[in-house]
């Protein structure tokens, strides 16, 4: 199994990308070959501002590290470190449909209102099948709301094979049960999302203690006062419970059977002092990496090294298979 998993570098990471996705990385590292890479050519498909790219760069490779992911056994690298993501976004792109394109749930939500966007917003899932399909990867660990690029990924996967010979793996979602979908602390019905307006709709990694305990407390609920796991009935609830139980440890079951019907009040408050020990140790770690960024640097010019030593071998052949002449 080779996994290959992408963040970008947009704003501050939130419990959702720790609980849907970098737990699954930190899981998977030590039982397969993983690259885990912060995908800043994927940011730019909206407008950024240079500064904050680079330094939401840092932070994202920073915060992998911090939430538990050993640059000793994984490859921790930055996207454009490595040409290929893009040469052979390329390549797929001539692949990819702009029918299938555009039915892509991320483009439309992203370009509506707009009467037009970057080709790179609409050419972005090419770029994303680019990153898996370079290091040949067979399995990539996501929340729910890319289950449908990796499929698109899938079929063009299938389709170079089809059309060229056998070259590609075609890579499987890696999904997990609970914590997959992360829900706004303000709207159940939106997933928790760095680019929300409101800030209280998310807990940031990086949130101090007395932040993580007024979002939590003005969390909402729904109505009734019984703590109990209902998505349809309850569905703020339900989140609450979902991330209690991955932040604690604790089942589901155990939580609805401690706080049942002893209202919100006390469920809040425990709520938030769990959410606070687990974010204390990441907040620690990321604190020593900050004081000394030479570490990091370090690790993001290995991680580029190995990331490129696996691309090329799946460029060579790549181009071979397309019919472009060898490199002198
Ligand atoms: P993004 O924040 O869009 O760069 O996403 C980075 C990773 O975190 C992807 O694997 C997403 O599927 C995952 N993710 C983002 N938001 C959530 C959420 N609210 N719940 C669970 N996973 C999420
Ligand atoms: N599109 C993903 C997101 O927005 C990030 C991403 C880019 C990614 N390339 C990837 C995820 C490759 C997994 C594999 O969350």
């Amino acid at each position: 199994m080779r996994v290959f998993s992408g963040i970008q570098p947009t704003g501050s990471l939130h419990l959702g990308n720790d609980l849907g996705a970098i737990r699954q990385f930190t899981d998977l590292q030590s039982r397969a070959e993983c690259l885990f890479c912060v995908v800043d050519l994927h940011a730019l498909t909206v407008p950024q501002d240079p500064a904050a790219l680079r330094a939401a760069t840092l932070q994202v490779a920073a915060l992998y590290l911090a939430c538990g992911i050993d640059p000793r056994q994984a490859v921790v690298f930055v996207q454009s470190h490595v040409a290929a993501h893009a040469e052979l976004a390329w390549l797929l792109g001539c692949l990819a449909t702009t029918g299938e394109l555009g039915r892509m749930t991320q483009f439309k939500e992203k370009s509506r209102g707009h009467e037009s966007v970057s080709l790179g917003l609409f050419a972005y899932p090419a770029l994303m099948a680019a990153d898996i399909l370079l290091y040949r990867s067979t399995a990539v660990p996501v929340g729910d709301d890319q289950r449908q690029h990796l499929e698109l990924t899938r079929d063009i996967a299938q389709r170079f094979n089809a059309r060229f010979g056998e070259t590609f793996p075609v890579p499987d979602a890696f999904i997990g049960k609970v914590g997959a979908r992360v829900m706004s602390l303000q709207d159940p019905a939106e997933k928790m999302s760095k680019s929300a307006a409101d800030p209280a709709s998310r807990v940031e990694l990086l949130d101090p203690p007395a932040a993580v305990r007024a979002k939590i407390r003005r969390a909402v609920t729904d109505s009734g006062r019984e703590v109990r796991h209902d998505r349809e009935a309850k569905p703020a609830v339900s989140n609450l419970l979902e991330i209690f139980a991955l932040v604690s440890g604790e089942p589901v079951a155990a939580l609805e059977g401690r706080y049942g019907d002893g209202g919100y009040g006390r469920f809040k408050a425990d709520l938030a002092e769990a959410v606070v020990a687990h974010l204390e140790p990441i907040q620690g770690r990321y604190r020593d990496l900050q004081a000394a960024p030479d570490h990091l640097e370090a690790v993001l010019a290995d991680g580029a090294v190995r990331a490129g030593a696996l691309a090329d071998p799946t460029m060579r052949d790549v181009r071979a298979r397309l019919g472009l002449l060898p490199r002198p």
